[in-house]
């Protein structure tokens, strides 16, 4: 009989349930975004996403089970996210996945957020280890060496700001909604790499990062400009600030790996959708490690989903690692 898994994932600003069969096949992943909310801020207001999650909920479990066409009579059991992410927000999705499996005596199983992001990579392909995971989102930027299934070790790290973050921020500087990262992405393929902006710790000897400096540089470029009375080309200021951002993840990914070296590297998180980072590390990879498989996730699969969720909960299941109905959100959850 397959085994049936319900993901659950309500760790920021998107209410997400998905069915997964075996650990490999999406049935469903419903994703209620919130962005449009949170936009009028700036960011994601934590009041504001933990009241849209207790909304759609119940909705997102009901039309993941419907558009799956499965039962809950069928289901082998639940996996929630239960950290890192803002606590209200976690609670809402632990509180619906423990309720859940009460009500229909399904086993929980716990799931860290950041080991969703690098199990969207097995929806491409077979997984083998070692593995290497960049783990790029709007709050972590992470090295992962994984030495088997549901094994994980942080071998870098950011300092201060994540990928993600500076993006958003940037983004804000130059006025686009909130989140800036993709629309930074669609410009930066417009313009030219004409402002030299940092590249943090890019020559140290270590896998960390550092994205606070290039986020101060981009702002003071830009106020001085706008006290010049100068307008800069958004283009280039994007296009100028990815490169940065780019090749710093990249080289410090391709130095992590041939330090550990690995069979496979996986490029996951929000940020894994961007298009300069994806074609970068393609090329880098093919040049540099030409015996490493890349696996970045599809689009859909690299920002928040329960479909990852669920994938992830797969391997904790196999290794019977379940969690009690005493289960509580842990927002800074590592691993
Ligand atoms: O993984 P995710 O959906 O949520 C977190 O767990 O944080 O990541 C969201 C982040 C945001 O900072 C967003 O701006 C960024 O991913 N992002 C991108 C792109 N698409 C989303 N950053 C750069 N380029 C993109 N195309
Ligand atoms: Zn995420």
């Amino acid at each position: 009989m397959s085994e049936l898994i319900l993901g659950i994932e309500s760790s920021c600003d998107e209410t997400s349930v998905a069915v997964v069969k075996d650990g490999k096949t999406i049935l469903s992943n419903i994703v209620a975004s919130q962005i449009k909310s949170h936009q009028r801020f700036g960011g994601v207001v934590p009041e504001v996403a933990s009241r849209h999650h207790v909304e759609q909920i119940t909705y997102c479990i009901e039309e993941a089970l419907q558009v799956a066409e499965v039962r809950k009579t069928d289901l082998t059991a639940v996996a929630v996210t239960y950290g890192p992410g803002l606590v209200g927000a976690l609670l809402i999705g632990v509180q619906a996945a423990k309720a859940f499996a009460w009500a229909n005596q399904l086993p929980l199983i716990p799931v860290n957020h950041m080991a969703g992001h690098i199990y969207a990579a097995c929806f491409e392909q077979d997984l083998q280890f070692p593995l290497l995971a960049l783990v790029v989102s709007g709050g972590h930027t992470e090295l992962v060496y994984m030495k088997e299934d549901a094994s994980y070790k942080v071998i870098g790290e950011t300092r201060d700001d994540a990928a993600g973050e500076a993006y958003d921020k940037v983004g804000r500087v130059m006025g686009l909604s909130y989140p800036g990262g993709k629309e930074i992405d669609r410009l930066a393929h417009l313009g030219e790499d004409r402002y030299q902006f940092p590249r943090a710790m890019l020559h140290e000897d270590n896998l960390d990062f550092s994205f606070s400096g290039l986020k101060s540089a981009f702002i003071n470029l830009d106020h001085n400009a706008k006290q010049r009375g100068e307008t800069l080309s958004q283009e280039d200021l994007a296009t100028s600030f990815q490169a940065s951002v780019v090749e710093v993840l990249v080289t410090k990914t391709i130095r992590a790996a041939k330090n550990y070296p690995v069979k496979q590297l996986v490029v996951a998180g929000g940020v894994a959708a961007n298009q300069g980072l994806r074609e970068m590390m393609q090329q880098k990879v093919e040049e540099q490690l030409p015996e490493t498989d890349l696996i970045i996730p599809s689009l859909r699969l690299c920002g928040d989903n329960a479909a990852m969720i669920a994938a992830a909960g797969h391997v904790e299941f196999a290794q019977n690692k379940l969690a009690s109905l005493g289960l509580n959100a842990c927002p800074s959850l590592s691993f």
